[in-house]
């Protein structure tokens, strides 16, 4: 059996999750339920990054403590991602003590390797990125994703040494022993390599709100520095207890927003490095949801609620819908006004009609029972099982989304090629095999949506009398022929009724 470790960002708590937030986590639950489903023992990881300027900052205009405003928002993440069914194993805080425990042995162990010096900090800070710029960074002297002047800082700082890692960190990118995807994204970061790549700064000296250095508590670790390595301290690093560690340690994939692939790509790996960790496998950068062109984030408050979605769409629809607006690689300008005509076309006319039509013809045709065995649509089901499996071991989530329409716009020709209500009154032995057919196509998309929307396949699943398919293997469920002649289907009621 093989392990697969997957990770969202962790999400900054200065704001309510919205449907940027919603995204990647989505799109991991695919992959983590894919996985689950292929047999393989997973750990789904995703969290709530609480320290660090801006945090501070949102708190008290609040006029909450830091550690109160935390609380309230990690506590909506978890509600948000509960109402999304999303199949996460563990939820890490940064405000946790067995993170900020870690953190700090982390931290010596970079120490005590040569990695950290002390120095003095000037330049420019964006607040909204918890990032240091330079002035190549901003565009007309504010930063193009906050719209903000960064601050002018000039303090002691720890340092790491960046550069003496750089050479390494660039040969396994090339070599792909650390997976950048999409492709153009691992372009884009060997360009990095190309211009001044300086150390960065693991602590803070003017900040209260972060986790002490262990040799010097006048200052707090860098928000950044602590956020990357909850990848391993909510695995158990540096407790008496490192069995999911050595289990799932390195991360088989982070998933992460393509603004934030510079700290994945260059500064988390030579972290590792320096701490004697082995890489991660892969990096996906996806896409950022903009509106009118600006992206959507809690800073600039431009954002869309999960919540809302979810009241109006439902939980399935609303992952449905996040995860197909574009391709997971690629930025998209996000029009709500779309979503309705979405649903109704693809959800209520599309899935939900097709699951309602076919077992209601086998209930008015045959009582529900399965008629024989037939394999006419066989081939074409196997080629599109073969790009779903393709385009989820690339991560490529959006390609699985594909597959399931193909799956479904299959079944619609095949209806209306075949006119099972004409069929009926003039060949029962052909009337027989398309029903047949047109059973285990559904079966098959009702396993290929489990993935993506689980309490719509499991409804597809049962109204087929595949209870458990869930305990069944992958390779199994997707073989042609599972569904048994003679078992009994019932009629699926609608499961996406028409939104006007
Ligand atoms: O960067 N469209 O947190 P964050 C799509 N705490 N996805 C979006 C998005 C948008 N408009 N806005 C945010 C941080 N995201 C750090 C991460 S990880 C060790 C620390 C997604 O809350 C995207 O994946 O600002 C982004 O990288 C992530 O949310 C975190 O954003
Ligand atoms: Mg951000």
């Amino acid at each position: 059996m093989s392990k697969f470790y997957i990770t969202t960002p962790i999400y900054y708590t200065n704001g309510d999750p919205h449907i940027g937030s919603a995204y990647p986590t989505i799109a991991c639950d695919v992959l983590a339920r894919y996985h689950r489903l292929k047999g393989d023992d997973v750990w789904f990881l995703t969290g709530a990054d609480e320290h660090g300027a801006k945090m501070a900052e949102t708190a008290e205009k609040a006029g909450k403590s830091p550690q109160e405003f935390c609380d309230e928002t990690a506590a909506k993440y978890m509600e948000c991602w509960d109402e999304l069914n999303i199949s996460n194993n563990d939820f890490i805080r940064t405000t946790s003590q067995r993170h900020k425990v870690a953190v700090r042995k982390l931290l010596q162990q970079l120490k005590d390797a040569g990695a950290i010096y002390e120095g003095q900090y000037e330049g420019f800070y964006c607040q909204g990125c918890e990032s240091f710029v330079t002035e190549k960074d901003l565009v007309d002297g504010k930063c193009p994703d906050h719209g903000v002047e960064p601050k002018l800082i000039s303090e002691k700082n720890y340092f790491f040494n960046l550069k003496k890692y750089l050479p390494e960190v660039k040969k396994m990118i090339d070599a792909d022993e650390i997976k950048i995807l999409p492709i153009n994204k691992k372009k884009e970061v060997l360009g990095l390599f190309k211009q001044e790549i300086n150390d960065f700064s693991v602590s803070r000296q003017n900040l209260k709100w972060g986790i002490p250095l262990p040799w010097d508590e006048s200052q707090v670790t860098y928000v950044w520095v602590e956020a990357l390595m909850n990848y391993v301290t909510a695995l158990g690093y540096g407790t008496d207890d490192e069995k999911k560690l050595e289990q799932f340690w390195p991360a088989d994939v982070h998933v992460v927003g393509k603004e934030i692939i510079k700290f994945h790509c260059i500064f988390w790996p030579a972290m590792l490095l320096a701490a004697g960790l082995p890489m991660p496998k892969a990096i996906y950068a996806h896409g950022l949801f903009t509106i009118d062109g600006v992206k959507m984030g809690k800073s600039r408050g431009n954002v869309i609620d999960p919540f809302n979605l979810i009241k109006e769409f439902g939980t399935d629809a609303t992952r449905y819908i996040l995860l197909s607006q574009f391709p997971f690689g690629q930025d998209g300008d996000i029009k709500a006004s779309q979503f309705v005509i979405q649903y109704n076309s693809d959800l209520a006319n599309g899935v939900g009609n097709f699951s309602s039509r076919v077992t209601a013809m086998a209930e008015k045709y045959f009582t529900g029972v399965v008629p024989a065995r037939d394999t006419e649509l066989k081939n074409e089901v196997e080629a599109i099982w073969v790009e779903y499996e393709k385009a989820l071991e690339g991560f490529q989530v959006d390609g699985a989304i594909e597959a399931i329409k193909k799956l479904q716009s299959l079944g619609d020709g095949y209806v209306e090629k075949n006119k099972p209500w004409e069929l009926a009154k003039t060949d029962e032995a052909r009337l027989k095999e398309v029903i047949y057919n047109l059973l285990e196509l559904l079966r098959h998309l009702g396993v290929a949506l489990w993935p993506v929307m689980p309490e719509t396949a499991e409804k597809i699943l049962a109204a087929l009398g595949q209870n458990n398919f869930t305990s069944q293997n992958f390779s199994l469920l997707k073989v042609w022929g599972l569904l048994e002649p003679e078992s009994k289907v019932s009629k699926n009621e609608a499961l996406f009724p028409r939104i006007q």
